[in-house]
């Protein structure tokens, strides 16, 4: 087995030549000259390239403190954030927790039921949240770089009442843990009146690229999951992209493969899994590259298939219908369990030839079937394999794809730590609910609801 993860472009190599692989290599290694020596756009929020070696260590020991404290006194931990202040906290859980982590028995479990919210502003979701909590003991994690943002906004006033209500004001503030910018924002400013604990999104790393900061690391740890091995994992990925020549390094070489497909008119990734525990790896992946790519009219559109179920949906379009596409196969090399299927007196159900064999090995054989019948239907087709599901990996595949992301957004021409096109919805929602300062721009979209 693998010690590391690994990118493989081979299955892709009769759909590009040997030169555009030689000119795209030089095109990487160009932008990489200019994101360490700094000299590109958004050069202020290059903090994330150092980050697994130049954490705050006090910081780091107070998120061990904290989540010991919101493990022992809570039964529920709500982790309120959106975009970049969500995905990746729910990318890592989800990869290393139990499938069922919030249903399973405490003991099987070891942590608090961890819920996310304020990624959306559904009313239904945030009731039936309540229901959930209940009038067990419980904590938030309000996670928001600007302080601003409204859904987690919504969704802290909304449990903070209830918490207050509960525990008493000075009661509820001990069980509030605000993570965002060091002296801006709203939120920074309630919690230093109030009196929560804080933990510092570093002003030179934006939200998608957050995760290894407090974003990430608190709700993690309170899971259960070993952020110092999370970190190590990034530092090893970080030697790597930095150091390794094009021909050794995954990073560059999958930012060099991706900008070939789009030059070549195939402008849509598809990152596919094979494990139910990848999806929001797959969701964090989209808003790291969608929001860093696309813009002035350029990038890939990041998509995900859940496989093999999404063969029952997207199977047929991805097969045989409009050739924009390559696919990028997130691969668990060995699952977390292991199952042998069992052989039956009768066959009713046809399946003794499997007997014998484990669901992973069905599953794979899925995969290498699907691999196959995509690229014979002219889809080519990108490994990044992942030798096992553990806190190292995680961490490597976490820096990998940031730093690919960096990468490829300067191949493009873009900012990659930008969000102008944000605003555009952010300020048109303030203007309809009537924010002041908006009333000009209410009056004009009023005209034109
Ligand atoms: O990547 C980003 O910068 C965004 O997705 C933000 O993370 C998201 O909009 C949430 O912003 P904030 O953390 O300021 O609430």
């Amino acid at each position: 087995m693998r010690n590391q993860i690994t990118f493989d472009y081979s299955r892709a190599e009769a759909f590009i030549s040997p030169e555009e692989i030689s000119i795209m290599s030089r095109q990487a290694l160009d932008a990489m000259d200019v994101l360490l020596g700094r000299r590109g756009v958004g050069k202020d929020c290059l903090g994330w390239i150092d980050l697994p070696k130049n954490y705050d260590p006090e910081e780091f020991a107070r998120i061990r403190k904290a989540a010991a404290r919101i493990r022992k006194n809570s039964e529920v931990l709500l982790v309120m954030g959106i975009g970049g202040s969500y995905l990746g906290a729910r990318a890592a859980i989800e990869f290393l927790g139990h499938s069922f982590a919030n249903v399973v028995e405490r003991n099987t479990r070891r942590a608090p039921e961890i819920y996310f919210c304020g990624n959306s502003i559904s009313s239904t979701y945030l009731k039936h949240l309540m229901d959930v909590v209940g009038d067990r003991d419980f904590s938030i994690n309000m996670i928001s770089k600007s302080g601003t943002t409204t859904e987690p906004a919504i969704a802290f006033r909304v449990f903070k009442e209830i918490l207050e209500k509960k525990y008493g004001k000075k009661g509820a503030a001990r069980r509030i843990y605000a993570t965002t910018d060091k002296e801006k924002g709203t939120l920074r400013q309630m919690a230093d009146q109030e009196g929560y604990e804080t933990f510092v999104m570093p002003e030179d790393v934006g939200g998608r690229f957050s995760v290894l900061t407090p974003a990430g690391l608190l709700p993690v740890a309170v899971s259960g999951a070993d952020i110092d091995t999370l970190m190590r994992g990034a530092v090893c990925a970080r030697e790597r992209a930095l150091k390794n020549a094009f021909m050794d390094n995954g990073a560059l070489q999958y930012a060099a493969v991706r900008n070939i497909f789009l030059r070549r008119g195939r402008s849509v990734e598809i990152m596919c899994n094979y494990e139910p525990g990848v999806h929001y790896i797959c969701e964090w992946w989209k808003q790291l590259f969608g929001e860093s790519e696309g813009k002035n009219h350029k990038g890939l559109l990041p998509v995900s298939a859940d496989l093999t179920t999404d063969l029952h949906s997207m199977g047929q379009f991805i097969q045989d219908g409009s050739r924009v596409m390559f696919e990028t196969v997130i691969n668990i090399e060995k699952p977390r369990e292991e199952i042998v299927i069992g052989r039956e007196p009768q066959d009713l159900d046809g399946l003794n030839y499997l007997a014998g064999k484990t669901v992973d090995f069905v599953n794979k054989s899925a995969m290498e079937a699907a691999i196959l019948a995509h690229t014979d239907g002219q889809v080519p087709n990108l490994m990044v394999h992942v030798p096992e599901v553990n806190e190292f990996y995680l961490g490597e595949l976490f820096y990998f794809f940031e730093f690919a992301c960096a990468i490829s957004a300067y191949m493009l021409g873009v900012n990659p730590f930008n969000q102008p096109a944000l605003d555009h919805y952010k300020k048109n929602m303030c203007a309809l609910l009537g924010k002041p300062g908006y009333e000009e721009r209410r009056e004009e979209l009023m005209k034109r609801l």
